[in-house]
């Protein structure tokens, strides 16, 4: 595997973590640079997206880069039967660096063993969201001036949601306390609660998004219920209208408190809560672009000056 490529966020250290919050501050500063003047990365999203695609090409116009790749696998000879693995090989034959979104966990990280080219994983199945998770880490230090001794609450799908998983992985390093509310369903799987356990990650699990949850928050995270995640969709149709957020739910809430969402929401935060000085989930998908500008430029070796 290319040591630049990023599948899973446990492939970063701590300080490679900080490094890339540095490097991200100094992009939100300056996001035009001519960095990538003659490379080519490709964008190559098996499943829709919004933020994450149009944010990682955004990033690389910022830097002066060319972008190839395709938003709708349909329209590709994957249609006619070619494989991940040829289209990997030939993709990589053509750009410096692939960006890549897929169904099926463990995608990204078979890309890495058919190629040199870096990989960056945009999400698979529901595995990791690693770009997603420093643009999350990014935005939680914004808002709070650290990343230590914080209560995190995730809510919502637990079980399918990638961005949670690799949010707990990346919280190791920063003595955090969890709470995880979600159905019995969608509740946390038992490989990240061993892994909290493993890391002395203090976790409590709730079926109640209480008052008492929401007010000892210093961060509450939402997740939308994932409707393509479900092979029961009587099943989804059961939970996916448990969790919702509105504004009254925040009126003891902590002066610190900032909601993030992964976006896209559906029905999970009331529109009424988007007024509310709380509400930092726009600003958080914003945060996306400098931190994939640093992303990047981290898979193609290049260093990012003040
Ligand atoms: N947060 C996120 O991954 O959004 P998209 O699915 O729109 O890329």
């Amino acid at each position: 595997m290319n040591t630049k490529s990023l599948v899973s966020i446990s492939d970063l250290s701590r300080d490679e973590i900080l490094a890339l919050l540095e490097d991200a501050r100094k992009f939100e500063l300056k996001p035009n640079r001519r960095l990538l003047e003659g490379k080519v990365v490709a964008t190559l999203f098996f499943e829709p997206s919004t933020r994450t695609r149009l944010s990682f090409e955004t990033a690389v116009n910022r830097l002066a880069g060319r972008v190839i790749g395709f938003s709708d696998a349909s329209n590709t000879s994957t249609s006619k039967g070619e494989t991940l693995k040829d289209t990997i090989k030939m993709v990589s034959n053509y750009a410096d660096l692939i960006v890549m979104r897929h169904f099926l966990e463990g995608a990204a990280l078979y890309a890495t063993e058919v190629t040199d080219v870096p990989i960056i994983n945009a999400g698979d199945g529901a595995h990791q969201h690693p770009s997603q998770t420093m643009l999350d880490l990014y935005s939680i230090y914004k808002t709070q001036g650290t990343l230590e001794n914080l209560t995190i609450t995730l809510v919502g799908d637990l079980k399918y949601g990638r961005t949670v998983h690799s949010l707990i992985m990346a919280m190791k390093y920063f003595n955090p306390t969890f709470r995880f509310v979600a159905c019995h369903e969608l509740g946390m799987p038992e490989e990240y609660k061993a892994f909290c356990r493993e890391n002395g990650i203090r976790y409590t699990e709730h079926t109640d998004f209480s008052p008492e949850v929401i007010n000892s928050s210093d961060i509450i995270y939402m997740t939308r219920v994932q409707r393509e995640r479900f092979a029961d969709i009587l099943e989804y149709e059961r939970v996916k209208d448990l969790y919702n957020l509105n504004n009254a739910m925040l009126s003891e809430a902590r002066d610190n408190l900032r909601i993030l969402h992964p976006l896209p929401r559906v029905n999970e935060i009331a529109q009424d809560v988007d007024d509310n000085p709380k509400a930092y989930y726009f600003e958080q998908a914003r945060n996306g672009l400098y931190v994939r500008e640093a992303l990047i430029c981290r898979s193609l070796g290049i260093k990012v000056e003040d």
